[in-house]
């Protein structure tokens, strides 16, 4: 279900404008929606909601010229560590830099913050998600078995340092040990 109409087709010919705005209220359920498009387990509003009040957490949208969220990406910051929630964009809209923008955010916060690293798991066959996050500076630290339900799927672990005592990587990404 759209909560909002929107043209795939003019998104297509010329690059969409958006603004980056915090998570509202209002949002949430174009939110939710875009979370039951791309996960087996969404985040449902309440979930959604409930990070409104989360002083720890921030979501972040893309928010298009006729009131559609395009994308959105979500951090918890906990002692130094940023955590990478969620971060989706509607399939109508992708390959546009958008997921970029809204990681970028978070990649400046993290400067800016003296925070130690940004992490995130994915799936292993997401090669579009991995993608966008090597070209970011994360690198493959790690894998989790069977972390992944419907299906069942090995989690990549990604992180992308800060700072000093940052390790050398190779050209998979992977940590020169
Ligand atoms: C992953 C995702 C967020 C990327 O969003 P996007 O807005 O299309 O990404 P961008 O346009 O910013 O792309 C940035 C980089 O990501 C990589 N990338 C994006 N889509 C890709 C694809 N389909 N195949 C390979 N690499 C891809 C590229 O390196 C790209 O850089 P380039 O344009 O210079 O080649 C989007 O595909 C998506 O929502 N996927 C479903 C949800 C999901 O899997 N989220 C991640 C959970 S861990």
């Amino acid at each position: 279900m759209n909560f909002v109409p929107y043209n795939a087709t003019v998104a297509k010919r010329e690059p969409v404008k958006y603004t980056l705005v915090p998570l509202n209220a209002d949002l949430i359920p174009q939110v939710a929606e875009i979370e039951r498009q791309n996960f087996s387990h969404p985040w449902t509003e309440a979930m959604l909601t409930s990070q409104l009040d989360n002083m720890l957490a921030s979501i972040i949208c893309a928010l298009g010229e006729n009131g559609v969220v395009l994308g959105y990406a979500g951090v918890t910051v906990v002692a130094g560590e940023g955590y990478i929630d969620n971060i989706a964009v509607r399939q109508e809209y992708r390959k546009q830099g958008i997921a970029s923008e809204l990681l970028g955010v978070f990649l400046r916060f993290a400067k800016a913050q003296n925070l130690h690293f940004l992490t995130l798991e994915v799936r292993v066959s997401n090669t579009a998600a991995k993608q966008l996050y090597m070209k970011h500076g994360f690198a493959q630290v790690g894998r989790r078995k069977n972390y992944y339900d419907d299906p069942k799927e090995d989690a990549i672990l990604m992180t992308r340092y800060f700072g000093e005592n940052i390790p050398e990587f190779d050209q998979e990404g992977g940590i020169v040990q």
